[in-house]
């Protein structure tokens, strides 16, 4: 391959040759320029699960405020904050903040004890685990965002404090810090119903069953729910452990029931989950779940027709 400097010699030759149409004529050499690698084929740079989470995510926040704009302070009213989000991707809850402001709670953050605010982005970070937000009232929140984390909380790996409940515990605090009727979107691995998991010390996998029974244990209704699965991810594995296999998903957003019929096919012979050998995180369940109230009777259907998906 042509080295950098070489490639730079060139491109000034050139430049010359191009005269006044090239648009800037300073040009300088970077000493640490380099080649960036491409990407191995049948890599598309999208982690599939990901981009369904954050797009349902966005979508239902945006819907929420769309309903009751006045619940939900922005940049123009800065240190006021009614959202949330735990274990946070900061890129993401930073896009969020365009529409509200949000307190970020992460404990793989290195911040003082009182956090940090940052007013013109919208967006305050606090290094406080999710099972413990004492530093926030009771019912004082309207929505709690937490994609992909309750599966790690109390596993260590993280930094975070060893603690078997810990995906529990932070459930029973969410729905303590949000309003009747508040919001909380967020998502886990799953596997198929019987084959649930904790792999110390990466994450728990939970079946849809499951953590719909945590959440309703902790005092949550779900009003949206669906499957992402990674049919990328899944063709992969297949070429690696089960040669090259037909398969059938009806597609990469599935309902729960779509997805428990869709993932039996893949079960051996030993009854083991044969793509899931190599414990790549292959399906999530994404929830919009709301704070059971003994006051208010949530109106799901009124609800429902403000919702974007
Ligand atoms: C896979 S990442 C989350 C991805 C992110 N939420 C997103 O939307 O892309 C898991 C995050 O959970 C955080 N975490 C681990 N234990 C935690 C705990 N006990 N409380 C809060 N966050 C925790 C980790 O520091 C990490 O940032």
């Amino acid at each position: 391959m042509t080295s950098v400097k070489q490639e730079y010699e060139d491109y000034l030759a050139l430049a010359e040759t191009a005269g006044e149409d090239v648009s800037i004529s300073n040009v300088i050499f970077d000493e640490n320029s380099n080649h960036s690698q491409p990407r191995p084929s049948h890599d598309l740079g999208i982690d599939a699960i990901y981009t369904v989470q954050h797009q349902f995510g966005l979508g239902w926040l945006v819907s929420l405020i769309k309903k009751e704009p006045e619940a939900f302070p922005h940049r123009g009213e800065p240190g006021k904050f009614t959202c949330i989000d735990v274990g946070s991707q900061i890129e993401f809850v930073a896009n969020m903040a365009t529409f509200t402001n949000f307190v970020i709670v992460d404990p793989s953050l290195n911040l003082p004890e009182e956090g940090v605010s940052l007013p013109d982005l919208g967006i305050a970070l606090n290094a406080k685990e999710g099972q413990d937000l004492s530093f926030l009232e009771s019912s004082s929140m309207c929505v709690i965002s937490s994609f992909h984390a309750i599966e790690h909380f109390g596993l260590g790996r993280y930094g975070d404090t060893l603690d078997p409940t810990g995906d529990v515990s932070a459930m029973r605090e969410f729905n303590r810090v949000l309003v009747n009727g508040g919001f909380f979107m967020g998502s886990v691995p799953i596997t198929l119903s019987g084959y649930e998991r904790v792999e110390f010390n990466k994450q728990r996998v939970y079946s849809v069953k499951r953590i719909q029974e945590m959440l309703r244990d902790a005092g949550f209704d779900v009003v949206k729910s669906v499957c992402a699965v990674s049919t990328e991810l899944i063709q992969k594995t297949l070429k690696n452990y089960g040669g090259h296999r037909e398969f059938t998903f009806p597609a990469s957003v599935v309902t729960p029931q779509d997805y428990e019929d869709s993932m039996r096919q893949f079960v051996d012979t030993d009854g083991d989950i044969f793509i899931e050998k190599n414990g790549a995180g292959h399906a999530a369940y994404i929830f919009l779940a709301q704070k059971q109230s003994a006051t208010t009777s949530p109106d799901i259907d009124e609800l429902n027709s403000h919702m974007a998906f």
